[in-house]
């Protein structure tokens, strides 16, 4: 199990076990965790999922990819750690990442 930490918008964190093999995005959906949509349920054609890679953690996260870079597009407020919370597979080596919500996903 990797510990993943999501913050809200507003500050509140919320802390959750997540299975190797799922992505970030399906950690917070499983979790029933607000702040995250995923309208599209991971196929990387919503962006509903943004989320910002807390900065320590960007490197062993990696690079988005290009299908994710052209989605990235229609979100809101895109920062260099950005990423899309369906395109980051879970890994033990992730154990104890921490997440940013956006203030919104529309
Ligand atoms: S859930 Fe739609 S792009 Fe991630």
């Amino acid at each position: 199990m990797a510990r993943i930490t999501y913050i809200e918008f507003n500050g509140t964190a919320h802390t959750v076990d997540v299975k190797p093999g799922n992505s970030v995005m399906e950690g917070a959906i499983k979790n029933n965790l607000p702040g995250i949509d995923a309208d599209c349920g991971g196929a990387c054609a919503c962006a509903t999922c943004h989320v910002y890679v807390d900065p320590a953690w960007q490197e062993a996260v990696g690079e988005r990819t290009d299908m994710e870079e052209s989605m990235l597009d229609f979100a809101e407020n895109v920062e260099p750690n950005s990423r899309l919370s369906c395109q980051i597979k879970v890994t033990d080596a992730l154990d104890g990442l921490v997440v940013r919500m956006p203030e919104s996903q529309h």
